[in-house]
């Protein structure tokens, strides 16, 4: 028999709004959620509206023992990442959040060691691998390997585009199997699909509705602002495109000594200085016809076209306005939805994704409903975990572990 029967049950810890148990149903619609914790009452509210489940509260709060239920064959957890992520502190163990990590190991010694989960699936940002220079990851590896486990040398690191979805979003999957089970090495190989992968097309509302248009659609100011910049483009040879260096527009002309700017800022500034000596007179057309110093926030003032040779407008891209400038990528993937605002832009009808677009990119399905107003319906999809990743990601471990087992 198989290291899991089809009517496996298993825990969703940091559950969110369910993406693991998406993926637990993907594999299994035979397969049981014991319990779920989440300590975010919209994100329970969503959870339960689509489960017909509530999530228990806090993790610290909770005791298996207490709840009077069997041990579960499977843990899944997206434990919380803010401490390891590079946006963060980076403060990692040392703050308590990343010691929430912690409260999975309390919860795997909660039962008697021939009764634990027989297989583990963590997630967490990419770079928890390197954070603290690896020493996270090892204690992470030594804790896991501790309590009974079998874990993965280093996690995984996976994108839906990987597994054929169009979103970049680079996250570590952990998986540990119980060393009872099996003990040998886990020696995984991803089959990556990016050649194959679909398109942003793919995943658009081709039906959307003349309301959700309009109410998504770009404001006269921005497309002004984009309008703008495609007109810069412009001014760029197609084979010069591949610029490789945000465009800061208030540099240009600009002869100011750099000295005590740090190196990284030079580079970026004498770039931008050399770019416009270069097409001087059409810049600074461009500059005067737009009153570019006047009629762009400095933010604005920014571009980044990270399309290359590929495209000849801004509108055939994916726009996003950033804090670091407008950001134009090519069509093929969308950017990681976060839980920040800086939703996608669909260039080609001029305007910001829609729920049903973000629920694609995280493979959610199309029916899964929300009671929130949209900030709150991107800010759960953004924390979510892609349900296609860890549902390929749970398939290839529990089918590589049957394999070795000779199953
Ligand atoms: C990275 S998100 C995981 C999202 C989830 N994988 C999904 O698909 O939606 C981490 C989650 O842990 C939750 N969390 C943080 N502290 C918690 C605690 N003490 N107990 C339970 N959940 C907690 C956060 O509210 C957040 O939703």
């Amino acid at each position: 028999m198989g290291v899991l029967k089809k009517n496996f049950t298993y825990i969703d810890l940091f559950a969110g709004i369910g993406g693991f148990r998406l993926a637990m149903e993907n594999y299994s619609s035979k397969s049981k959620c014991l319990f779920a914790s989440e300590i975010d009452e919209a994100a329970v509210k969503t959870y339960e509206l689509n489960f017909g489940q509530k999530p228990l509260g806090d993790i610290r709060k909770i005791n298996p023992k207490d709840l009077n239920i069997p041990a579960p064959d499977v843990i899944c957890g997206g434990f919380p990442c803010q401490t390891f992520s590079k946006g963060g502190n980076q403060a990692g163990f040392k703050d308590s959040r990343g010691t929430l990590f912690r409260e999975i190991i309390r919860i795997i010694e909660s039962y008697d060691f021939n009764e634990r989960p027989k297989i583990l699936i963590l997630e967490n940002v990419q770079n928890l691998i390197n954070h603290d220079k690896g020493n996270t990851w090892k204690t992470i590896h030594y804790e896991i390997t501790n309590v009974g486990y079998n874990v993965i040398e280093k996690p995984l690191v996976v994108s839906p585009k990987d597994v054929g979805v169009p979103q970049l979003r680079n996250r570590a999957i952990i998986l540990a199997v119980r060393k009872d089970i099996y003990d040998g090495p886990i020696d995984l190989k991803i089959e990556k699909k990016r050649v194959n992968c679909s398109k942003i097309i793919d995943i658009i509302d081709k039906d959307i509705d003349d309301n959700l248009l309009k109410t998504h659609s770009l404001s006269d100011e921005q497309i002004e602002i984009l309008d703008c910049w495609d007109e810069f483009l412009n001014i760029i040879p197609q084979k010069e495109r591949v610029i490789g260096f945000p465009i800061w527009s208030d540099e240009f002309g600009k002869k100011y000594p750099l000295g005590g700017l740090p190196e990284w800022k030079q580079r970026i500034i004498l770039k931008n200085r050399e770019l416009y000596l270069k097409h001087k007179s059409e810049i600074d057309l461009w500059l005067k016809k737009w009153n570019v110093r006047k009629t762009l926030t400095p933010t604005n003032r920014k571009f980044e076209w990270q399309a290359g040779i590929s495209m000849d407008s801004v509108y055939d891209g994916i726009i996003q306005f950033r804090t670091s400038g407008v950001r134009v990528k090519k069509p093929t993937e969308s950017p990681a939805l976060v839980a920040m605002d800086h939703r996608p832009i669909y260039g080609p009808e001029k305007r910001y994704i829609v729920p049903v677009e973000g629920l694609r990119l995280q493979s959610f399905p199309d029916n899964y409903q929300f009671n929130e107003n949209e900030k709150q319906i991107f800010k759960q999809l953004g924390n979510a975990v892609n349900v296609k990743v860890i549902e390929c990601m749970f398939r290839l471990f529990v089918e590589y572990i049957d394999e070795k087992r000779g199953k």
